[in-house]
């Protein structure tokens, strides 16, 4: 029915609220299909980082037996996001001369890892390097310089750097629920495969991912990777506003804010209220719905905030003219889009994962941008779709991942 087994690819989002396992396939040119999907709460991350190994490995277990049963198929090896406040990218190039007066694959590899040849400490490695551009004698702005004559070669490129131990607690978390790691991700560049288009990329655009614990941020512009960063703040930090503020349990201020939460709150009309339970007491208060708006409204403005901060930070506050795209299980908060336009000046709309078939209703919600980018960032790799520069690269990754594996097991 699934065709063969090696033509599937898993995606792992392991979360600070849920961890995801994702089961898709290439059916023909250019359309994937998602076939099985498993969620279990995570209970062992704190910001977006592994902190306690047996409670992830047990719902890595239990999102991926349910993924397995799903798509009737056995999971061996995952793609696996990174996240946290370790998360560190920078921007670096390179020159080479080129040997033969024409750029081959060689001269790409050869300047590509000149840009990589930074100083990095010991306890960080590279995770990604996403080539910008490259200069070939005074022409700048080329994608694929393949082919093209020159004598002096430039690559710009994106570093992606993470600490070592956060890296080795995800492979080890998975090889103890018997998985190996193909590679290991960016949580927001999955985020970004799965929710934004070409266009967007070209034109400039911010990838907002605000999950649990975490806000990520992915800013593109001329089709290529400019800046990312990580924040440790996420839905979470609303839920136990709303707990504090309301005086209310976590469970139902989580509830509370999901059925009625509001990111903005001119948006509710002072009339609304709405039940909460206090804690310690069985009977229920009725509290105006704005005065729930009223706690919510200062993290997301906080959250912005950084987020601005960070935009300006990237140089490029001026040229995102496609705006910001909000995903992550946050961006389903009511008045998100709202308030993000207000504070960022510029439009936004919610990213749901885009380009797949298959359990599309329960797919189709931006908590699952992650793990669908995974699953597309797989398939990519493994169907060799990839450019030249970035071949290479992967198979680096591959190396470098090996090493890590070895060092520890
Ligand atoms: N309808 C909703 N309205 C408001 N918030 C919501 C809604 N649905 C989910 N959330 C929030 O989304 C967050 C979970 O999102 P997500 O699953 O993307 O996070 P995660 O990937 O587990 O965490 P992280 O990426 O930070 O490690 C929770 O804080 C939850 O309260
Ligand atoms: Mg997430």
């Amino acid at each position: 029915m699934l065709g063969k087994k090696d033509s599937l690819v898993v995606g792992l989002d392991i979360g600070t609220t849920k961890i995801c396992a994702m089961v898709g396939q290439r059916r023909g040119e250019g359309v994937v299909e998602i076939v099985g999907i498993g969620n279990a709460p995570s209970k062992g991350l704190r910001k977006g980082v592994v902190v306690n190994i047996e409670s992830t490995v047990q719902s890595i277990q239990k999102a991926v037996e349910e993924a397995e049963m799903m798509a009737g198929c056995q999971i061996r090896s995952v793609y696996a996001g990174i996240s946290g406040a370790h998360i560190k990218a920078f921007n670096s190039h390179g020159i080479v001369a080129v040997k033969d007066g024409e750029v081959k694959e060689s001269d790409v590899q050869r300047v590509v890892d000149a840009a990589r040849a930074v100083a990095i400490p010991m306890d960080r490695e590279i995770i990604h390097v996403f080539p910008q551009e490259f200069i070939l004698d005074d022409q700048d702005g080329i994608k694929e310089p393949l082919g093209m004559s020159g004598v002096r070669l430039e690559a710009k490129v994106h570093i992606v750097t993470g600490a070592v131990a956060s890296a080795q607690n995800i492979i080890k978390c998975a090889s103890k629920t018997g998985l190996s790691v193909r590679d290991i991700v960016l949580q927001q560049y999955a985020s970004s495969e799965a929710v934004l288009t070409p266009d967007e990329k070209e034109l400039g655009v911010t990838l907002i991912d605000i999950g649990g614990g975490t806000t990520n941020i992915a800013i593109f512009f001329g089709g290529a990777i400019r800046h990312t960063a990580v924040l440790p703040i996420g839905g979470n930090h609303i839920t136990s506003d709303v707990a504090v503020g309301l005086r209310t349990p976590v469970d139902p201020a989580e509830k509370i804010k999901q059925q009625y939460g509001c990111a903005l709150s001119s948006m509710v009309s002072k009339e609304e209220t709405i039940e909460v339970m206090s804690i310690g007491e069985r009977k229920l208060r009725l509290v105006s719905r704005q005065a729930l708006t009223e706690i919510i409204q200062p993290r997301v403005e906080e959250i912005f905030h950084l987020v601005h901060r960070e935009i300006v930070r990237s140089g490029f506050e001026d040229l995102l003219a496609a705006g910001v795209v909000l995903t992550g299980g946050t961006a389903s908060l009511h008045g998100i889009e709202e308030i993000a336009e207000k504070m960022l000046n510029g439009s936004a709309r919610r990213g749901i994962p885009q380009s797949v078939q298959g359990l599309v209703d329960i797919v189709g919600s931006p908590i699952y941008a992650t793990a669908v980018g995974l699953v597309l960032y797989g398939l990519r790799q493994e169907s060799g779709g990839w450019i030249s520069t970035k071949r290479g690269m992967v198979g680096k990754v591959r190396t470098r991942m090996r090493e890590w594996f070895s060092e520890f097991f």
